[in-house]
């Protein structure tokens, strides 16, 4: 069901190291869509610097703002509503976004809506396919911050069902990228170098971790320990030390053999958030790491005539809405208007760096 009001909203995103903006129409339709990355800043570095990336934000935010309303072929007087990520994220870069978004409905005398970034990410499903994902459905959201089983009865209603108790499946590819000596961000990179790897050569461990929870800190270590006891190394050996020593094709082999494990890791708890909630119609992925198309092809294959029988339509975001995008945020703001949120006062606006989604 569509709700065709004509809203157009401009929506800001600037969490982490992407200053993006975008015009979005009715919750589907992406007008403008303009994301400026940071990651060759940081692909030195091999992860983000807080202040530099808030920096980056504060150069980029304007004139991004600019080439969203110029590439929706709108003026200031033609948007209906603000929207931006005040939640969760670095501070810094929150507070770039949020200051803009404020700024911007003081003047222009629009209301505003600051949204939840895991909602958001979730919302991509709606701008990427023709159709709506029905509920209830079970969203697995996997980021560089955040993996969490979400169960949504309906718009803008959300349960956390499962989270990780350590480290985040995205930060996770990022940190076994850094042993391996592959560029941040690490998800891309462990996908491009595991296409010429054996992903049986390693047999990396599962975590014991009971219900929907996850763990991935373990498997993290365990990359680690199979690199050192693979080159002989004693377990003293700095983990920076290590790609040194690695060939092309152990490289390869660890990517691929990583990449496989943390994939089958996230598909078996969703299989069981499934049998937990067999009345969930359709399953969506959400965040960086749903771009992964190895997971994708897993998640199809095992997860749509799924673990119950049942069939249930997967959705994923589209590859280049699965990253951080101004057009999810407006996507989400627009599922906020119609389910009776009211704006946000722009003066009392407060960025958080990690709240839970609600
Ligand atoms: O959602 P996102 O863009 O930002 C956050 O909200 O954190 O997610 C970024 C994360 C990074 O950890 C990155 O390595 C990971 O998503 N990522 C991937 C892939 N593309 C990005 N992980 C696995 N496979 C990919 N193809
Ligand atoms: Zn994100």
């Amino acid at each position: 069901m569509w709700y065709n009001i004509g809203m157009k909203i401009l929506a800001i995103e600037s969490s982490c190291d992407e200053t993006a903006a975008a015009v979005i129409e009715d919750g589907v339709k992406i007008l403008s869509n303009v994301v400026v990355s940071q990651v060759d800043i940081f692909a030195k570095y091999g992860g983000v610097i807080p202040e530099v990336a808030a920096r980056s934000h504060l150069e980029a935010i304007l004139p991004v703002v600019e080439k969203a309303l110029e590439d929706a072929g709108l003026t200031k007087e033609e948007i209906d509503a603000i929207a931006v990520t005040h939640t969760p994220g670095l501070m810094g870069s929150l507070l770039i976004g949020t200051l803009t978004a404020r700024m911007l409905a003081i003047l222009w005398g629009k209301p505003l809506y600051a949204t939840h970034h895991l909602k958001s990410h979730i919302y991509a499903n709606w701008l990427s396919t023709g159709e709506a994902p029905e509920f209830p459905l079970l969203s697995l959201v996997i980021s560089g911050g955040h993996t969490q089983i979400i169960y949504m009865r309906e718009h803008n209603n959300f349960e956390i069902i499962g989270t990780t108790r350590d480290d985040a499946i995205g930060e996770c590819f990022d940190k076994v990228a850094k042993i391996l000596g592959l560029p941040y961000p690490g998800g891309p990179s462990i996908a491009k170098a595991a296409l010429e790897g054996d992903a049986s050569r390693y047999k990396l461990p599962h975590p014991k971790v009971e219900g929907l929870d996850f763990s991935f800190s373990g498997l993290k270590t365990a990359v680690l320990r199979a690199v050192q006891a693979e080159l002989g190394l004693p377990i003293t050996t700095p983990s920076y030390e290590l790609k040194e020593h690695l060939s092309e094709q152990q490289r390869a082999d660890f990517a691929a053999s990583f990449q496989a494990t943390a994939c089958d890791i996230l598909i078996d708890k969703l299989k069981m958030a499934v049998l937990a909630h067999p009345e969930a119609k359709t399953l969506v992925f959400a965040g960086g790491v749903s771009a992964n198309q190895v997971l994708r092809e897993k998640a199809l294959k095992t997860l749509q005539n799924g673990p119950d029988g049942v069939f249930r339509k997967v959705y994923f975001p589209a590859p280049r809405l699965a990253g951080d995008n101004g057009a999810m945020v407006g996507a989400a703001a627009y599922f906020e208007v119609i389910s009776g949120v009211e704006p946000t006062d722009p003066y009392a606006l407060s960025i958080a760096p990690r709240t839970a989604i609600g």
